[in-house]
């Protein structure tokens, strides 16, 4: 056989080739095809190398080299037909029962709890008057949950029945009684044990009381609670910083009031109350740092003064979304859930 036609039809091969695989339009096609040309037995690849056993000894080499180049080049385009149908850009035939004018199925989308949405916002609130955010465990030690905030052994609010001890050693050393915080005020001596003023934090999260639950109780529930301490900080700062706060969280219309009262972190101490239509509703406590905490932290009073409240996140979003029973936030009930 001579060269010059062997190798045109190696040419002609080649080219049918490429051609067929990339007509396969699924796997059914391309699968003929491959035993058509790449058949181990009958297929056309095949044939060809037989056919070189009659092209003459010193066109071989020759005759070899481009054969090889062909199959390279059909092994090849099958590779791709093959990539291209199981990489699913396919442009397969129109399913006739499609029907692209129907609705489709919606998924699911889950979307986070109404309070986590309401610290959010309250995190936002905060964040844009300078305040950043800080942490402490739900775990607390009697030091950082009484003893630094000045509130005594023989203090009520430290009554085993107010509160949810953990059965460990050490009674009697307040670093190593443990129990479930009752209030985020922890979160300031923590914050102010490991950082100098000036201090500007806010600190969210859960706290625990017995409490028996009902449409105002239960016994977690979630505080927010601000700290700030620098020089000549004044109970003007905190009214002006709270009533932002409400006016920003609740609506400008929101007033704010101070009722005097005692807390042991703080002097003078007060109750805040929001106005909301013609109620006023309590919504936490706030004060001037006592200078005995800031003593407990080894600061010094004569040369720091500071402000800290602390407000109940349920009693807000209730207030804001028309709640009216702080039990449904823990019942994953989805059709309460999904309203917000
Ligand atoms: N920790 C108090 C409570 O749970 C609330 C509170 C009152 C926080 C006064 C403060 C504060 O930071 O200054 O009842």
């Amino acid at each position: 056989m001579a060269l010059a036609v062997f190798l045109q039809e190696l040419d002609e091969l080649a080219r049918a080739a490429v051609e067929q695989f990339a007509a396969a339009v699924d796997g059914e096609t391309l699968e003929s095809a491959r035993v058509a040309f790449l058949g181990a037995k009958q297929g056309r690849l095949k044939a060809a190398q037989k056919q070189m056993g009659n092209v003459g000894p010193s066109d071989r080499p020759l005759a070899g080299k481009r054969f090889n180049e062909v199959k390279q080049s059909i092994e090849s385009a099958y590779a791709a037909a093959q990539q291209r149908l199981t990489g699913g850009s396919v442009r397969r035939p129109p399913d006739p029962t499609f029907d692209a004018t129907l609705p489709g199925i919606r998924p699911q989308l889950g979307k986070r709890h109404p309070l986590t949405q309401t610290m959010e916002e309250l995190k936002d609130i905060m964040g844009r008057l300078g305040f950043t955010v800080a942490d402490g465990p739900e775990v607390e030690d009697e030091r950082h949950n009484f003893e630094a905030l000045n509130i005594p052994r023989e203090h009520p609010a430290r009554d085993p029945l107010e509160n949810f001890y953990l059965a460990t050693a050490g009674v009697g050393d307040p670093d190593s009684v443990f129990l479930l915080r009752s209030q985020t005020s922890t979160v300031q001596i923590r914050v102010m044990e490991a950082k100098r003023p000036p201090i500007r934090i806010i600190s969210m999260g859960r706290v625990y009381r017995p409490d028996t639950a009902d449409a105002t109780h239960y016994p977690m529930f979630h505080q927010i609670e601000g700290l700030l301490v620098d020089h000549r900080v004044t109970m003007a700062d905190l009214k002006s910083v709270l009533r932002l706060f409400a006016q920003t969280y609740l609506g400008s219309e929101v007033h704010i009031r101070f009722r005097p009262s005692f807390f042991p972190f703080t002097e003078p101490s007060v109750e805040v109350d929001y106005q909301w239509k013609d109620n006023w509703i309590e919504f936490g406590g706030a004060g001037m740092v006592d200078p005995h905490v800031l003593q407990a932290v080894g600061y010094d009073p004569e040369e720091v003064t500071g402000f800290a409240f602390g407000l109940g996140v349920e009693r807000l979003c209730m207030r804001r979304h028309g709640v009216t029973d702080i039990r449904e936030f823990y019942k994953n009930d989805v059709r309460f859930l999904q309203q917000f």
